[in-house]
C-alpha cells in the first residue's frame, strides 16, 4: 500500500545521499519507486562525471529510468557467477538501494510498486542494503497492509489461509483502469492487512509456506541501514 505523506525533498536528500556511497568499479541494486528514482538519477549524474559502475535492476521501471540515465545495466545472474545449467554461487552486488512502504526497527514493508519479488532478490544479494526513505515512512511498529504476489490462480486460496492467520486479503486493481496490477513477473497481489505486526519475523515465515505465494512484502532482518531523509534536506542514518 502506497504512503504519499512524503515530500520530494525528503525522498530526494535520502536518495541522492545513499547514491554518494556508491563506489568506482562496483556492482549496485537499482530500487523501486519514487525515492529509489533520485537515487538512480544521482548515480546516473555521476556515470556522466566518469564513474564506472554497473547496475542491476529491480524490475520493468527501474530498468527503464537506468537505460534513460545511462547506467550500464547487468543481469542477476551475470554477478551471481551463473554459468548456463548451473546454478553459481554467491552474489556480486556490492551495495543496493531500494525505498519502503514502512520502515519499524530496522525492517521494512515494500512492494507498493508491485515488485518486491525482485526487490528482496536484488537487496538480498547485496553485501550493503540502504533504504532511502522519507520520515513518513518510519514508525514503532509496522502495521500496513502486506503486499503478497501469488500465482493468478491461488488469490482466492491465499486469501482464505491469510484469514486463517487473521488477515484480511484484498485484490490489488490499478488506479486507472479495470482488473488487477499485474507484476512484472506475470502474477496478482492481494495486499494483506493484519493491524499491528508484532512479530514480523514469524508472520514473514508463515506467508512465505502458503502453496501459490511467490514472496510477500516483509523484509525482516534484510536492510544494513536506513537513511531517512527530512524536508530540510537532512538525513538521518539508523539502525
Ligand atoms: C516497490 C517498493 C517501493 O520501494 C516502495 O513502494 C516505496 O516507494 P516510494 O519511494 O515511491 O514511496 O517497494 O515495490
Amino acid at each position: 500500500m502506497k504512503r504519499t505523506g512524503g515530500t520530494d525533498a525528503a525522498k530526494r536528500a535520502a536518495g541522492e545521499t545513499a547514491a554518494e556511497l556508491v563506489d568506482d568499479g562496483t556492482v549496485v541494486g537499482l530500487g523501486t519507486g519514487s525515492t529509489a528514482a533520485f537515487a538512480i538519477r544521482a548515480i546516473g549524474r555521476r556515470v556522466d562525471a566518469g564513474l564506472d559502475v554497473r547496475g542491476v535492476a529491480t524490475s520493468f521501471a527501474a530498468r527503464e529510468l537506468a537505460r534513460e540515465c545511462g547506467i550500464p545495466l547487468v543481469e542477476l545472474p551475470d554477478v551471481t557467477g551463473v554459468e548456463p545449467g548451473d546454478c553459481g554461487v554467491g552474489a556480486g552486488i556490492d551495495l543496493a538501494i531500494d525505498g519502503a512502504d514502512q520502515v519499524a526497527d530496522g525492517d521494512l514493508i515494500k512492494g507498493g510498486g508491485a515488485a518486491h519479488a525482485r526487490e528482496k532478490l536484488v537487496d538480498d544479494a547485496a553485501d550493503r542494503f540502504v533504504v532511502v526513505v522519507d520520515r513518513s515512512k518510519v514508525t514503532e511498529t509496522l502495521d500496513d497492509p502486506v503486499p503478497v504476489e501469488v500465482l493468478p490462480d491461488a488469490r482466492g486460496s491465499v486469501a482464505d489461509r491469510v484469514a486463517d492467520l487473521g488477515g484480511e486479503a484484498t485484490l490489488r486493481t490499478a488506479d486507472r483502469k479495470d482488473g488487477p496490477v499485474v507484476t512484472d513477473n506475470g502474477n496478482l497481489v492481494v495486499d494483506c492487512a493484519f493491524g499491528r505486526i508484532d512479530d514480523p519475523d514469524a508472520l514473514a515465515t508463515r506467508l512465505s509456506v502458503l502453496p501459490g505465494v511467490v514472496e510477500h512484502g516483509l523484509f525482516v532482518g534484510i536492510a544494513d541501514e536506513v537513511y531517512v531523509g527530512d524536508d530540510g534536506g537532512d538525513v538521518d542514518v539508523r539502525w
